[in-house]
């Protein structure tokens, strides 16, 4: 028996795809057979047992290999994961949800073998091939999003946010280290960091049916995009999250203030009751959206939510009165006082951040 690595390692993240697992695998044979490959499924823990699925497909075939992930989840940090668990001299990454088309992976390889490119992305918007299934507002958008990875990133890919992609193993060891493994921008986040010296060729292909309704994929990409373009920008200095977390809490500044207004219009009990009752609203405001754009990745549901949501009151409480108090000791100093109320208010938010992603929403 050949004892080497095999040539191509094909990575499928997954999620909760136990069904199209094997309908994948079997389709992915049939496109390379003569082709020296494996199969590596990075599964993040799925609750309908896709990894048990996995295993029993390794059992009766080698070359299927799955990595099962406790408690973590994301979809560029799988890929990463996976590729860097490679031998091969390449590695394919693409969707274990039937909507990558399998055929296009020996294209790719042969591009690579050539020799003329480290990187094969499959782009959804070359040859005019954009039209059919997408809306306006989703043509719009890549539009966009093409034209900043091209000006801010100097990425010249036409479908930075494409998660089919080959390259050269070697390749992800360099880079590995400066990537983030939140959110699906992986192509773009390895174009971005491999700058000019990486050489990408583009092939075309035709993106499949959605099996299961519409994914909040705009909303999604799009924060995703703002995300690595700040880690890029401030070379990772500024954590996106705290980006999301101040804005988030500006808006609760605008809920707290309509709050006490209309308290204060009712006329009933005295100020500090307002006061406090706007302050509890408005950080249960930040909780709701915090969960759901700050920490969408891990968003919290049913009881967990109202144990989120106490905790989160609780701790932000602390922070308020901190904020309080930092701002007094600040102006007992200088006598500034917008350096003083500033200082309280940056001190508050930081520690709201740091203490609520230690607790409420725990794995980081
Ligand atoms: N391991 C792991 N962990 N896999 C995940 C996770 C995760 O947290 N989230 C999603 N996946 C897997 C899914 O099981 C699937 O195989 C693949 O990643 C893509 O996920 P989908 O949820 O099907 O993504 P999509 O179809 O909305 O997005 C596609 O288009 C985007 C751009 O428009 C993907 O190709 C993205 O990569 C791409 O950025
Ligand atoms: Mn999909």
């Amino acid at each position: 028996m050949d004892q080497k690595a095999p040539e191509l390692t094909i990575i499928l993240p997954t999620f909760n795809e136990r069904d199209n697992l094997p309908v994948l695998v079997e389709r992915i044979g049939r496109a390379l057979p003569a082709v020296d490959w494996e199969i590596l499924v990075v599964d993040d823990n799925s609750p309908d047992g896709t990894s048990t699925v996995a295993r029993a497909l390794g059992q009766n075939d080698r070359r299927i290999r799955c990595i099962r992930r406790i408690g973590r989840r994301g979809l560029a940090g799988a890929c990463i994961e996976g590729m860097l668990a490679s031998q091969a001299a390449y590695v394919a990454v693409m969707d274990a949800d039937l909507q990558h088309d399998e055929t296009q992976l020996m294209v790719m390889l042969e591009k690579l073998r050539e020799g003329g490119s480290d990187l094969v992305a499959a782009s959804r918007y070359i040859d005019g091939k954009t039209a059919e299934g997408f809306s306006t507002t989703r043509a719009r958008a890549s539009h966009w999003s093409t034209a900043i990875a091209r000006g801010l990133l100097k990425v010249d890919l036409t479908d930075p946010m494409s998660g089919f992609f080959m390259l050269r193993r070697d390749v992800i060891d360099t880079l590995a280290p400066d990537l983030s493994t939140q959110g699906f921008k992986i192509l773009l986040d390895i174009a971005a960091t491999g700058g000019g010296k990486l050489r990408i060729a583009e092939i075309p292909f035709v993106f499949g049916a959605r099996l299961h309704g519409e994914s909040k994929l705009d909303a999604r990409v799009a924060l995703d995009f703002g995300q690595l373009l700040l880690a890029k920008a401030t070379n990772d200095r500024i954590s996106f999250r705290f980006v999301m977390f101040c804005l988030v809490g500006l808006t609760g500044v605008g809920v707290h203030m309509l709050a006490l207004w209309s308290l204060h219009s009712l006329a009933l009990g005295t100020f500090s009751v307002h006061q406090a009752i706007a302050t509890a609203i408005a950080i249960a405001w930040n909780f709701v959206f915090n969960n759901a754009f700050t920490y969408r990745d891990q968003r919290l549901t049913g009881w967990p939510f109202i144990k989120g949501l106490i905790e989160f009151e609780l701790i932000c409480a602390v922070g308020a009165i901190s904020n309080v108090g930092i701002a007094n000791l600040l102006y007992g100093q200088d006598s500034i006082w917008w350096i003083a109320g500033l200082g309280g208010a940056v001190m508050g938010a930081v520690w709201n951040y740091a203490v609520s992603a230690a607790f409420v929403w725990r794995s980081n």
